[in-house]
């Protein structure tokens, strides 16, 4: 199913749940991102009954979309929160998630954000290396403490999806190599500021085949058992995050059901509490990035643009993955035409549809890009001189401003000048 029910056609113009998009444009300008908080509450449910029939707890992955109004709705739903960083520690905390529901990963820590991490008391610090080990190891004795660990394995798998976001290879950079494994387990008998509480993998995003998770949750089991020979008690393993969401009608994702299905009857049996940590799947079909037509122009070849005040600052999936968005027109018009969506940057990878079919809107007109609640503001960036854009959370028939635009003092003022 595509699912962006919560972005329907209300007479002849396009809304989030009972709110116009024309209506939040004329309010609040464009690019504008807009959120519907009733997608976030029936993704997270759909998460959640899914995976019902095992022990589990979801740690919502906020890098998705870091803005803590979406963070907080997922926590009031029961969500914990899974970091990668510092800053992204101090949004899960503003937002009011506990410390207790928080997962701390990332392969390159620095020792504050370890420090930090352990004064706030997380539940799971992941360790990427054998180095960051004795990192983790040196600070918890310094500061006093007995550092929770996972271990992230890097399962070898080659999940497929797009190369720039496949993550549980032995090629990348990311988690323990299988073979060091042994050299990591004696660790723990001589670094005693640590304790081995969890296994964790993540193999990569947006994957559409469950057999990769299989297999690679079949890795971490056997090392599950390893571990437990050795005397460890391993309480949490971790799955991380990577379930597909549909952007393109045409090509529909797998129903997390599926997952589940393929999952659950591995999984239950060790015992152990299963940490999930979507990201994409509870907040991609969320959000729509709201846009102006500046202009439309035909060239000598008969190629249409329209020219947008929405760019890959913006949003940059288009141009960093080639990934595919739906665009709709705001206001519904019975002829189409082919056209690319570009923005105002000067790159020629500044575009958010190539050859498109998509409705003859003019000029001043409002188009919607659809699926962008995922890697879409929390990627903006200020290239170009541009202004991060501002966003809206709708609820019902009520809207409300959840991060304010950028504005040109804000683009200088860590400047020292
Ligand atoms: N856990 C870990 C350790 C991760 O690195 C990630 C994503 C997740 C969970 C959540 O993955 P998800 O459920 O969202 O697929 N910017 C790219 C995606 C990068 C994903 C990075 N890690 C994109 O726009 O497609």
């Amino acid at each position: 199913m595509f699912d962006t029910i919560q972005f329907q056609y209300s007479g002849e113009t396009l809304a989030c749940e009972k709110v116009k998009l024309d209506e939040l444009a004329a309010t609040y300008g464009t690019p504008l991102y807009v959120t519907s908080t009733q997608s976030l509450v029936d993704s997270y449910q759909s998460f959640e009954r899914a995976f019902a029939d095992l022990p589990h707890f979801t740690c919502y992955s906020v890098k998705a979309n870091f803005n803590l109004n979406v963070i907080s709705t997922l926590a009031g739903l029961g969500s914990g929160c899974d970091v990668n960083s510092g800053g992204e520690l101090y949004r899960a905390l503003k937002a009011g998630v506990k410390p207790e529901k928080i997962v701390f990963a990332g392969v390159g820590k620095k020792p504050e954000e370890i420090a930090y991490a352990l004064e706030s008391g997380v539940l799971l610090l992941k360790a990427e290396s054998v180095s960051e080990l004795r990192a983790i190891d040196r600070i918890a004795g310094e500061l006093g403490k007995n550092a929770s660990v996972a271990i992230r394995i890097n399962p070898n798998v080659t999940a497929e999806t797009h190369p720039y976001i496949t993550t549980g290879d032995s090629k990348e950079k990311f988690g323990i190599d299988e073979a060091e494994l042994a050299e990591v387990f004696d660790l723990f008998g001589t670094l005693k500021n640590l304790s081995l509480r969890g296994l964790d993998m993540h193999i990569g995003s947006q994957i559409f085949d469950t057999g990769y998770y299989v297999e690679a949750t079949l890795k971490l089991l056997d090392i599950f058992n390893s571990a437990k020979d050795l005397g460890f008690g391993i309480e949490f393993l971790d799955i991380g995050g990577g379930f597909p969401v549909t952007y393109d009608p045409k090509k529909p994702a797998t129903p997390i059901g599926h997952f589940a299905e393929k999952l659950i009857p591995i999984l239950a049996p060790t015992g152990a509490r299963i940490i999930f940590e979507p990201g994409r799947f509870l907040v991609a079909n969320a959000s729509v990035l709201l846009t102006r037509i500046l202009y439309r122009k035909r060239n000598h070849t008969g190629k249409e643009f329209f020219v947008v005040d929405a760019a890959m600052t913006e949003l940059i999936r288009p141009a960093l993955y080639h990934s595919h968005h739906e665009i709709l027109s705001v206001k519904r018009h019975d002829t189409t035409i082919v056209a690319d969506v570009v923005g105002p940057v000067c790159e020629s990878s500044d575009f958010l549809a190539r050859h498109r079919e998509i409705d003859a809107a003019g000029e001043g007109e409002l188009l919607a890009v659809l699926s962008a609640g995922a890697y879409g503001a929390v990627m903006s960036s200020n290239y170009n001189g541009r202004l991060r854009p501002a966003e809206v959370l709708v609820s019902g028939s009520e809207a409300k401003l959840v991060r304010r635009r950028d504005t040109y003092e804000q683009l200088v003022q860590n400047e020292v000048f």
